[in-house]
């Protein structure tokens, strides 16, 4: 599966991946992911920003209140339809362009940071992905990005419950079997069945690599990494969003920075 066909999966899901997101059923991002990756994120305020994989542009709103100035860039028309009419209804100055992760159709060195909040293992040839991140970016300039963390997100994946019915582990496997355009079919688990009953379940090509791979594809690129995060549900966040409780068990995400090295550094 190429990138174009991937993209038109993800327009097909864009509708009720968006009505359902904004009627906070993506707990895991609202609750958990999203929060840490601002709390890890830099100062952004007067910085240029792509937001790579932007979806209907929540996040990229989020960093647009921060004070950068905002490109967001997605493959699927329908997502970027719904993050335009929310930017006509509530403008913060954010451009939001089609367009693909594998071919950026940005001149070399135009933003000061990326980021891509769990868009990167939704497109095929990661490395021609993190190359076009790489040029797009100024010299010194960041990625930051969450994924499913590939330690995790294994092909057999199964819950173990104790005695009391208590979920308290997983059994996981297939770690080094890399999922290529393998399609995955799911909606947000929080979001109750007569809502979920409305909509097509997603239908989500899958692309993943082991921890290793990631890394070094990401040194390969010409980044130096520089912070890593596994966000995980403290008190606070269980009280607030107690369906978020089995992110306790294992790492659900992955979160890195890292930053465009300067040549012959
Ligand atoms: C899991 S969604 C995340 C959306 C958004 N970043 C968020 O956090 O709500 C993945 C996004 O990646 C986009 N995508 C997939 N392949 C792409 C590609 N080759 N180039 C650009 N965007 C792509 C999809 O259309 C989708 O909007």
């Amino acid at each position: 599966m190429n990138h174009l066909q991937t993209g038109k999966l993800w327009n097909d899901n864009a509708d009720a991946w968006t009505a359902m997101a904004r009627a906070g059923y993506d707990i895991y991002r609202d609750c958990l992911n999203t929060p840490a990756f601002l709390a890890m994120l830099s100062d952004v305020a007067g910085l240029t920003g792509l937001d790579l994989g932007c979806g209907e542009g929540h996040n990229t709103r989020l960093l647009a209140r921060r004070g950068a100035a905002m490109t967001g860039l997605d493959i699927a028309g329908r997502f970027l339809h719904h993050a335009r009419a929310e930017e006509t209804r509530a403008p913060l100055g954010v451009r939001y362009v089609q367009g693909s992760g594998l071919e950026l159709p940005f001149a070399s060195a135009s933003f000061d940071f990326i980021t891509a909040f769990m868009s990167l293992m939704d497109m095929p040839e990661t490395a021609r992905v993190l190359a076009e991140a790489h040029r797009v970016l100024k010299p010194g300039g960041f990625l930051q990005f969450s994924i499913t963390h590939p330690c995790t997100d294994t092909p057999i994946r199964r819950k173990v419950k104790d005695e009391q019915g208590r979920e308290i582990a997983f059994v996981l496997g297939g770690y080094f079997l890399r999922q290529a355009g393998q399609i995955d079919e799911w909606s947000f688990s929080s979001a109750p069945a007569a809502v979920r009953a409305q909509w097509a379940p997603f239908r989500v090509p899958r692309y993943t690599h082991a921890l290793s791979q990631w890394l070094n594809m990401l040194i390969d690129a010409g980044f130096s990494i520089e912070r890593i995060g596994e966000p995980y549900p403290d008190d606070e966040t269980l009280e607030r969003c107690p369906d978020t409780s089995d992110a306790r068990i294992m790492p659900y995400f992955l979160q890195i920075r890292v930053k465009k090295r300067i040549i012959n550094d």
